[in-house]
């Protein structure tokens, strides 16, 4: 029988690489990954057609290559990818793209990566923390949640994801050398649980979602690897890297102001995060990620992994 296609956007980043990964990893499964990706010539898109995806071009920004890439899909994977622009409104644009590429398709089974609207936890006249580009708490989360709206007539599951460890090797958060030659983490969650994952294992489970198939259709579920104190993550960091590391938690305010592109809307996130640490956890149950992948990781097994890969600032 001819096996179903899912179409996975992002496919050469994290999410959708981890997706693609696991479906082609599993080859006796119903499912076959086509990887949609701007450049099928770079050396990730080849990567993942040695591994046995199919690699189709696809510009999310163009509605016409979204639906040309997801014709005869299945499913479709839909990830938005703020961190290359900045701009919500192009991370909508994009969502609404792939929304309606599915459709198009008649895709039977589609998973939006998403987050929270903070909005609706901290109103935009909420002083605790400054309105962001007129109408944004956390841009990158109200973006994704307002995008919502555009899978809500399709077959859709809703991925609440988690901060990823892989920010400590990619995104400028590794431990670093303090004045007094001992190594800090600089994380703002003060004494609350952060709800993180390993990056590969959101696409695990996004395919462990798309084996459960109707039953995870409609709902919204959220996924995490462990929820974590800033504390417990230094002990863990500092007994992977055999030195000790310590744990600092600046000011929300201070972290709005560190100045690299996006510290205010990050700064914003983990005030979010903080203030809502309960609910924020809840959405994100260990045990449901690891229902739909065995293999979730511990930050520890990731860690032991990795750390090899985490440069010291
Ligand atoms: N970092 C975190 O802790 C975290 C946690 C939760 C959620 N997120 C969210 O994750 C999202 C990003 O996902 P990711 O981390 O999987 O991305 P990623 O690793 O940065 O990869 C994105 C991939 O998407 C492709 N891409 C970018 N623009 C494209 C376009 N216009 N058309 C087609 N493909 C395009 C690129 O592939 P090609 O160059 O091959 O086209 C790239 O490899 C962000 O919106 C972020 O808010 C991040």
């Amino acid at each position: 029988m001819a096996k179903k296609i899912i179409a996975v956007a992002g496919a050469t980043g994290s999410q959708g690489g981890g997706l693609v990964r696991a479906i082609c990893s599993d080859a006796a499964g119903e499912f076959q990954a086509r990887a949609l990706t701007r450049d099928p010539n770079s050396e990730k898109a080849r990567a993942l057609a040695a591994l046995g995806a199919e690699v189709v071009a696809c510009n999310v920004d163009e509605e016409s290559s979204v639906r040309a890439a997801c014709e005869g899909a299945y499913g479709v994977y839909g990830v938005t990818f703020f961190w290359d622009h900045f701009s919500p409104e192009r991370e909508q644009a994009q969502a609404a793209a792939i929304a309606s590429a599915a459709r198009a398709a008649g895709a039977r089974h589609v998973i939006w990566s998403t987050l929270e609207d903070s909005r609706q936890f901290i109103p935009l006249d909420d002083p605790r923390m400054p309105t962001l580009m007129g109408r944004y708490k956390v841009p990158h989360f109200d973006a994704k949640a307002e995008a919502d709206a555009s899978f809500a007539d399709l077959p859709t599951t809703y991925l609440l994801t988690s901060f990823y460890w892989d920010n400590l090797i990619m995104f400028g958060m590794a431990p670093r050398r303090g004045e007094n030659g001992k190594l800090v983490f600089t994380l703002p969650m003060g004494d609350a649980k952060l709800p993180q994952i390993a990056a590969e294992d959101i696409g695990r489970c996004a395919y462990g979602i798309f084996q459960r198939g109707a039953e995870l259709i409609g709902k919204r579920v959220g996924i995490a690897g462990e929820h974590l104190t800033g504390a417990e993550m230094s002990a863990k960091l500092g007994a992977a890297l055999g030195e000790e590391v310590i744990y600092f938690s600046p000011s929300f305010d201070a972290y709005r102001g560190f100045g690299f592109p996006g510290a205010e809307d990050i700064g914003n996130m983990f005030q979010f995060n903080h203030d809502f640490a309960e609910r924020f956890c809840a959405a994100r149950s260990v045990e449901f990620s690891k229902s739909v992948n065995p293999r979730l990781q511990t930050f520890d097994e990731w860690l032991n992994a990795n750390k090899s890969r985490i440069t010291i600032g």
